[in-house]
This record gives C-alpha cells, structure tokens and sequence, in this order.
C-alpha cells in the first residue's frame, strides 16, 4: 500500500494571508494544492477566481490540483491552465461531452481529473476511465468546505478501485471532503490515492504537523 498524496484544500486557508499560507504549505509535506472553484450556479456558492488562482502560482512550489465546480468548464481550462493548474478537474455532472473536455485538458498538458458528486455511480465512468488520470470522489455535496464526511463514499471507492483495475487504467482516486486522520486510514485501505482536506488541516493548531499526521498514516 503506497502512502496517499495529501492535498490541503486553500478553501480553508485564511485569504487575508494567502502568501503565509501557501508558504505553510511549501514547507509541509503536502504533496499537492488543492484548488476550489465555484461559479455561484453549479453549486450554490461562489469561493474565487483567476487571479486568486495566479497568485497562489505565483508562490507555490507543489503542483496545483484544480477543482472546477463551474457549469460548462471547457469555456475556462486554458485559462485555468494559463492560471498555472497541473491538474484539472471538471465535474461529471457538468460535461454533456466529457470525453471531449478529457482531450482536451490533456492537450493543454494538464493531468485529467472527473470529479463525481455524491448521487453519481461510479459505474457511468466505465467507458472513459482509460482518459481519466484522476477521478476526486466527493465525500460531501460540493460547495462548501466544513461539512460531514459522507460514510456511503467507502463503498463508491472499492467499486471505483475494482473499474480501474478492471479496464487496466492508472487513474489516481482523489477524496474530497470532509477528511480527517479517522476516515483516511479506511480511505487508503478502499483504495484512495489522494486525501484533500481543507478544514481539518486549516483549522488545527498546528497545519504543518497535521498534514505530517495524514501522510504517516497507516491503512487499518
Ligand atoms: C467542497 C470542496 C472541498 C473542500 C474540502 O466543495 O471541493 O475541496 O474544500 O473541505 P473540507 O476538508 O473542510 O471538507
Ligand atoms: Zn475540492
């Protein structure tokens, strides 16, 4: 079992001290930074945009992991990409074409992510698993950081584990929402990758110690 890529969500951070922040995070052992973007329509808030997007670029060391809770997506990935996104992720529910939108992230050198709300079976990713380099399974309804980590995501993890091994895929399973050091252990035991986390790292007393804690964590 390889020890998951910790992803601290800046949804949390304190965006008065965004630099402080995202400095935190370059000296901790987050492996990604976690970036959530909502549009206000395809979930029922608005978090920021580009030039937030560009100036955590501007000082951040670990590749950027980009959610877009956007309806219509294609309109904004090179500008995303453009914004210095590594990887892009844009929402199933959000994609009448989404194979479309998969090429066309990756023609713009970006690793491709699906994201899937909660009421959405694993299963309908089937015949696309092969172009998805990351699928981030959402533990909570989207759009807000701070809420209850959904129990039924265990099971949408060992189905989606089974697909990709299934289809003989790479794809990477990314956790969003709701994570904290009693649910990620049985997270990387049902096969997750990835583990974002906002709240639970943001809010605690010490972020940095608290992400080491995540990534020494042992599956159960
Ligand atoms: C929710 C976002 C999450 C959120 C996670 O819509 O996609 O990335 O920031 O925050 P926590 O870890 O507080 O649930
Ligand atoms: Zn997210």
């Amino acid at each position: 079992m390889n020890t998951p890529l910790i992803a601290p969500s800046v949804l949390a951070a304190d965006f008065a001290n965004i630099r402080r922040d995202v400095e935190m995070l370059n000296e901790s052992q987050a492996d990604w930074i976690h970036i959530d973007i909502m549009d206000g329509m395809f979930v029922p808030n608005i978090s920021f945009g580009l030039p937030v997007c560009e100036a955590i670029k501007r000082h951040a060391k670990k590749p950027m992991d980009v959610h877009l809770m956007i309806e219509q997506p294609d309109r904004y990935l090179e500008a995303f990409r453009d914004a210095g996104a590594e990887v892009l992720s844009v929402h199933y529910e959000a994609c009448t074409h989404l194979h479309r939108s998969l090429q066309y992230i990756k023609s713009l050198g970006c690793k491709a992510g699906v994201a899937v709300n909660p009421h959405t079976n694993v299963q309908l990713l089937e015949d696309t698993i092969g172009d998805i380099d990351l699928v981030c399974l959402m533990s909570v309804n989207p759009g807000f950081g701070g809420q209850k980590f959904i129990e039924n995501t265990y099971k949408k993890v060992r189905q989606l584990k089974q697909l990709i091994v299934d289809n003989g895929a790479s794809t990477l399973i990314e956790i969003d929402g709701g994570v904290n050091s009693t649910n990620a252990p049985l997270l990387m035991e049902a096969g997750a990758d990835v583990l974002v986390a906002g709240s639970f790292v943001f809010k605690s007393e010490d972020p940095k110690s608290t992400i080491a804690d995540l990534k020494s964590l042992q599956p159960v």
